[in-house]
């Protein structure tokens, strides 16, 4: 099946669209000349929407607002809101929990021409898979870090609304792409020549990249069997660590120097980080939090679910979704 296809003339709502993957959703559905509502904040960067083309809407989903301007003839809303570095527990269940009710009580008061909600959650949401056995819709979920359990939190308010709502819940791992800042800062290191080791020696991941998400989450959004229903969406691979260093370093022509970090160093370093970062406003890169993360050997997820029951096969590996990415990063200015 041609992946390529966008949702045609559709009034969709995008909540996030500031950020990553919302704005990635923007820009497909703008494609099929939707008419798109935007929802963001006073304060969020709008560099990546064209001001021009979609309705934006302020707001800030941890307080109660209505929406009901944007609701009321909505077919679809991508809720891509959401915080993915926090430095609180409680900012990760605001942004990931308590938005979702928010979102969720808006829509079912106003939302009456409502088809489907996409609620983007998480691989967190479940947690690591055993060596050899990705996690599927049928383990149990064990989030480790707050932001796991502040996904998961957001899924169960998402279930409470399902017999109201057209809800499809998707989880995907990493997600990375033009436009993204945790996992280029990794693709950054390597261009710079440093190689940082820390975490597991074997890890070993599932990853998708930007476009692969989207056209599933627009796949999701039409098929009409998917309703009330949680799927884990990667690009179908594997990876070990080692081979998404050595790809990056191929594609950049560098050969990194490797530095580990001693895991013992790493929770002092977490801790130095956040400490630093209270005298800043965002959040660090690395804290007590991530860490957790990042010591665990298996992130892995099947995605057949996916596949089988939308038709739906990526269309980048490693290799391909590296390239674009990094070409991307290479043409922005200031680089
Ligand atoms: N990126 C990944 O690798 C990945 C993987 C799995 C799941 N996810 C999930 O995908 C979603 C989007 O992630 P992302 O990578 O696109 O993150 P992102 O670039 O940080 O974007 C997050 C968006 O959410 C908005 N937002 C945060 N709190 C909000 C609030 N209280 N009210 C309204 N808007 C709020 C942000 O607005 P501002 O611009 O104002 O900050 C921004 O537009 C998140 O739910 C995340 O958990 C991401």
């Amino acid at each position: 099946m041609n992946q390529n296809f966008t949702i045609d003339h559709a009034t969709v709502l995008v909540t996030g669209a500031s950020g990553f993957i919302g704005s990635h959703v923007v820009d497909a559905l703008l494609q099929g000349h939707c008419k798109v509502h935007c929802l963001v904040r006073r304060t969020s960067d709008l560099r990546w929407l064209d001001r021009t083309k979609v309705q934006l809407h302020y707001g800030n989903l941890e307080k109660p607002f209505s929406l009901k301007e944007c609701l009321g003839k909505t077919d679809y809303v991508f809720h891509c809101a959401g915080l993915t570095r926090a430095k609180t527990r409680q900012e990760f269940f605001q942004a990931n929990a308590t938005a979702c009710k928010t979102l969720y009580e808006e829509c079912a008061e106003h939302g009456k021409h409502l088809k489907r909600i996409i609620h983007i959650s998480s691989l967190a949401s479940v947690g690591p898979a055993l060596p050899d056995q990705p996690v599927d819709e049928n383990t149990p979920c064990k989030p480790l870090t707050y932001y796991g359990k502040s996904k998961l939190a957001g899924e169960e308010i998402a279930r409470q609304f399902s017999s109201s709502l057209p809800l499809v819940i998707l989880r995907p791992p990493i997600v990375y792409g033009p436009r993204e800042v945790n996992f280029f800062a990794f693709i950054d290191g390597i261009a710079r020549g440093w190689n940082l080791q820390i975490g597991h020696k074997n890890r070993v991941l599932s990853l998708i990249y930007i476009t692969d998400l989207v056209q599933a989450m627009l796949r999701a959004a039409v098929c009409p069997s998917s309703e009330n229903d949680v799927y884990f969406i990667t690009d179908g691979h594997f990876y070990h660590w080692d081979n998404v260093v050595e790809t990056v370093s191929k594609i950049l022509n560098v050969r990194p120097r490797s530095i580990r970090i001693p895991d013992r160093l790493l929770a002092f370093i977490g801790l130095l980080l956040e400490f630093i970062s209270i005298y800043q406003k965002k959040p660090p890169l690395l804290d007590r939090q991530r860490i957790i993360d990042i010591r665990q050997s298996t992130w892995t997820a099947s995605s057949e679910k996916f596949f089988g029951q939308f038709e739906f096969q990526p269309q980048y590996d490693l290799q391909k979704g590296l390239k674009e990415t990094v070409d991307w990063h290479k043409k922005q200015p200031g680089r």
